[in-house]
């Protein structure tokens, strides 16, 4: 009698040297190397190098027999059909832009490896029940067009898709042309609808953090997303000359945000470290050596696990910054407001089976970077799979994973995928 082939003939046809030289293949597009000989990536989304490295992944779904259909967020679909095509899909996949000095694994990694999960399960001869879809989310960094994660939360409804629109890039462009644009140069592949209600998500992604490395652990089996929002302060004061002006008659922006900075770390001391506060942006206008500042604009990214302590002290920045000023006027925008997400029992339990079945070692552990999954686990049940990078190190160009960490962690995927879909 012929065995029906099983989730566990799907994670052998893993092949690590495939998965692997299509991460490095993909790292080239946007690749530089640095005085200290990393190779960083920087591939802003919506831009040539993103459509480059989205038509080598479209060229290798193509080949593997995959159907690739692209929404009105220009989130990216590559489906394995299922024996029952009208039942709902599991997801799978990750985004593929980076941060400006960013590394060849943050998103990529999750779409190669969904992408590796779905050819190990054909080449196993395994017929899963629901179709399986990878997906290359749009824009999940922000760090071209802030925020980031519009993909997915255009796909969610966790935002209108409209509420996008007029972001701009560094340069002005609106982020509804980019789109446009976009979708334009990809007229040639089948739109579907935006957003459905999937079977469940799962997302592969490098830790980003060191605590897998330290412990030796094979995979992180994720249980939730820290919560985030992000905010931009405009400190406006008035222009004037630096060596004539007395400090008293001053309107000086960037004195006040130095201010306003102080104070918010007050607001944001946590003696138990778990509070991420993080000023990562700082602009002055006119931004010369003789005149006093006119504009400062600058960001806060806060994050912390607890709902109530995020609500709280985000609520307390608007205020805290108008009491930091002296001379100057504030104004705080908050633009990403992400609560944070408890992924439930379900997924988070059958990675950790598919990775003990596997002989991996695990922790659960949260996340402390957002994902796309994030929004995902609002509409179905989730589960992320972390594997180790070195020195936890991620957004920097020397961030690097092993090519059995890669793999390890896209067996587990492929016993995951094929446990929800049914086989
Ligand atoms: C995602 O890139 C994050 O900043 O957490
Ligand atoms: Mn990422
Ligand atoms: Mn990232």
């Amino acid at each position: 009698m012929v065995q029906a082939a099983t989730e566990a003939d799907a994670a052998r046809a893993v092949e690590r040297d495939r998965l692997w030289r299509r991460l490095m293949e993909m790292g080239r597009i946007g690749g530089f190397t640095t005085e200290d000989g990393h190779e960083g990536v920087n591939r802003p989304c919506l831009s040539p190098l993103d459509r480059e490295a989205r038509r080598l992944l479209i060229g290798w779904a193509k080949a593997a027999g995959l159907a690739v259909a692209v929404d009105p967020a220009a989130n990216l679909f590559l489906r394995l059909e299922g024996q029952d095509p009208s039942a709902a899909p599991v997801l799978t996949g990750s985004h593929m832009d980076t941060q400006p000095q960013g590394g060849r694994f943050d998103g990529i990694y999750g779409v190669l490896a969904g992408l590796e999960a779905v050819e190990a399960i054909i080449a196993a001869g395994v017929r899963p029940r629901r179709p399986i879809e990878v997906v290359a989310w749009t824009n999940e960094e922000g760090g071209r067009f802030a925020p980031g994660c519009t993909g997915s939360m255009s796909f969610t409804k966790a935002e209108p898709m409209e509420t996008f629109d007029d972001i701009r890039d560094a340069e002005g462009i609106r982020y509804a042309d980019a789109l446009a644009e976009q979708l334009a140069l990809e007229a040639d592949l089948p739109s579907r609808p935006l957003g459905y209600v999937p079977h469940a998500y799962v997302e592969a992604h490098i830790e980003q953090g060191p605590r897998l490395e330290a412990e030796g652990k094979d995979i992180g089996v994720v249980t939730g997303i820290q919560g985030c929002r992000w905010f931009t302060v405009t400190v406006e004061g008035r222009t004037d000359h630096a060596g004539t002006t007395p400090l008293r008659l001053r309107k000086d922006a960037v004195q006040d945000a130095i201010r306003a900075i102080q104070a918010l770390n007050a607001l944001m001391h946590d003696p138990d470290d778990v509070l991420r506060f993080t000023v990562g942006s700082f602009r002055v206008k006119p931004d010369t050596s003789n005149s006093v500042a006119r504009e400062v604009v600058f960001t806060i990214d806060f994050r912390h696990p607890d709902a109530r302590v995020l609500r709280e002290r985000g609520d307390a920045v608007a205020e805290t910054v108008a009491r930091a000023m002296t001379t100057c006027t504030a104004r705080v925008h908050e633009r990403f407001n992400a609560a944070p997400a408890d992924f439930g029992p379900l997924v988070p339990d059958l990675v950790e089976r598919a990775a003990r079945d596997l002989g991996l070692s695990i922790i659960r552990m949260p996340s402390g970077a957002f994902h796309d999954a994030q929004f995902l686990s609002r509409i179905c049940p989730t589960g992320m799979i972390f594997i180790p990078c070195r020195g936890g190190v991620s957004h920097h160009p020397s961030e690097y994973a092993t090519p059995e960490a890669c793999a390890n962690g896209a067996r587990v995927l492929a016993r995951v995928l094929c446990d929800l879909a049914g086989v």
